[in-house]
């Protein structure tokens, strides 16, 4: 395909920032969103083409945002909505588009609609979340269990005297996708954000949304058959790209798929032009740093990718272990690799901050943990130039900071920078279609476009390859060559 002729979205590198830890603007020791205005020339001199903000809603933060009680207003530690559109004006005059998450699953208990919901059995509101009566022994509905800390996924409410369901935490009641309010309440919190100028949205749970109507036992009670994964999702998802498709210029969904089989992942695509633009590719994110491994699941998402999809590839995330430590194991030669990979195949890239510097997983001490689910070590503030005041996080990640990576030209930093910049620059990395090449044991040798060849050695001894002409490749070591 010729260059320039694919969506913004096909082309960009993505950035996900998790805001409460990229920058301090007000010293409160909470990244916000004035802090990352501040540092958009950090972006764009790193290539950034846009961000995502992990959730900028208002939430009492049980679940650090993702428990939503207002979709349509900023948490006021972030500074609030003139924050955030300062944060959308500043970002496209340097060209960097801003992605938000959305969280549609399940809201914040203290959310109105839930408040509502749980007052009467009457209520108006009542079908939003799902409500179940007790079995007759007074245990809950069904078998469904919760996503954190594995008990039940329902909770009594003495009250009304009925379950209400809930796949993370009790303060986070699933939303009922059945109802019809619930839908046109979300088509207008979409609107909400793409009038005000995001570039899209980060779906939370993509997969799980919609519920079996009949609220039936998971035949394995490990396996969530009937309370996340159903079919009916894709009616959902269908709509909003219908919504979205409506916008110019064009706005991109982005689906956390967290479904571990390739063919149930390419489901989310569609047709490839009807459902979700990107749909997170998790088999990859928890792939060992093995050639076979990472080819296979490469090979066999491109084969399933209908005709106009495109993948997206993402090595870390705020729910996951840092890459460098779960992936290279605090080696900078194999964390390298993994980075080069990342921004030499066909897809989307999308670097978690502090990826740029090899961050490694941080050791939180117990006492200053602050989530519920053990994640915070994914979470620590970036060091820019030594300490944050007071961080909510501490900074134990034991890395160099961004100011002398900078000024140091072998730092990883640096290295992250010129394979942007490398791919950048040439359209058969941003464009060019994939196609494995042979190569010896250990190696992973591919072909990008007409005339770009890549190899990358995923092993610990030096091995000769062939792409234009031959040539060794240290371990741990990458090359692009034209051919
Ligand atoms: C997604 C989010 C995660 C959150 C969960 C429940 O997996 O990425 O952080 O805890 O959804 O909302």
């Amino acid at each position: 395909m010729a260059s320039g002729r694919r969506p913004w979205w096909q082309r960009a590198l993505l950035y996900q920032i998790y805001v409460r830890s990229f920058a301090d603007s007000d010293g409160d020791g909470v990244g916000d969103l004035r802090g990352i205005t501040q540092h958009l020339d950090y972006l764009e001199w790193l290539g950034v083409d846009a961000v995502w903000l992990s959730p900028i809603t208002v939430s009492p933060d049980k679940d650090w945002g993702y428990d939503v009680a207002d979709y349509t207003d900023v948490q006021p530690v972030f500074g609030g909505i003139e924050a955030f559109d300062e944060l959308v004006a500043q970002a496209d005059a340097r060209n960097i588009r801003v992605i938000t998450d959305l969280v549609p699953n399940h809201s914040s208990d203290q959310h109105p609609w839930f408040q509502e919901s749980r007052a009467s059995r009457d209520s108006p509101r009542r079908d939003w979340y799902l409500w179940a009566d007790p079995k007759p022994d007074g245990s809950p509905p069904n078998n469904w269990r919760s996503a954190f800390g594995g008990g039940s996924a329902w909770t009594m409410d003495e009250r009304t005297g009925q379950y209400y369901m809930h796949n993370f935490l009790p303060e986070q009641p699933d939303l009922n996708w059945w109802n019809e309010g619930v839908r046109t309440a979300f088509d207008d919190i979409l609107r909400f954000w793409l009038d005000r100028g995001v570039a899209g949205f980060r779906i939370d749970v993509a997969h799980g949304i919609v519920k079996d109507r009949e609220l039936r036992d998971n035949p394995d009670p490990a396996v969530a058959t009937y309370n996340a994964n159903r079919d009916d999702v894709h009616e959902v998802l269908q709509r909003w790209r219908r919504l979205v498709d409506k916008y110019e210029p064009a706005r991109v969904l982005l689906g956390e798929t967290w479904v571990m089989e390739i063919e149930r992942l390419i489901r989310f695509y569609g047709s490839g032009e009807d459902e979700l633009h990107l749909a997170f590719n998790f088999p990859f994110t928890f792939s060992p740093l093995e050639a076979d491994v990472l080819r296979g699941i490469v090979e066999a998402t491109e084969a399933a990718l209908p005709e106009r999809a495109w993948p997206v590839w993402m090595l870390s995330n705020h729910d996951i272990a840092r890459f460098p430590t779960r992936m290279a194991g605090g080696d900078d030669r194999k964390a390298r690799a993994a980075l080069f990979l990342l921004l030499a195949l066909r897809g989307t890239p999308v670097l978690y901050y502090g990826d740029e510097l090899a961050m490694p997983q941080a050791d939180v001490p117990p006492e200053r943990q602050r989530d519920m689910d053990g994640r915070d070590g994914a979470r620590t503030p970036l060091p820019w130039n030594g300490d944050w005041k007071n961080p909510w996080l501490p900074m134990t990640a034991q890395v160099e900071p961004v100011a002398s990576q900078r000024a140091d030209d072998g730092s990883f930093l640096n290295y992250c920078r010129a394979l942007i910049m490398q791919r950048r620059a040439n359209p058969d990395l941003v464009e060019g279609d994939y196609e494995t090449l042979p190569s010896p044991e250990g190696v992973w040798a591919f072909r990008r476009g007409e005339s770009t060849g890549v190899a990358v050695n995923l092993s610990d001894e030096t091995v000769e390859v062939e792409l234009e002409e031959r040539l060794r490749l240290g371990p741990w070591q990458g090359v692009v060559q034209r051919m």
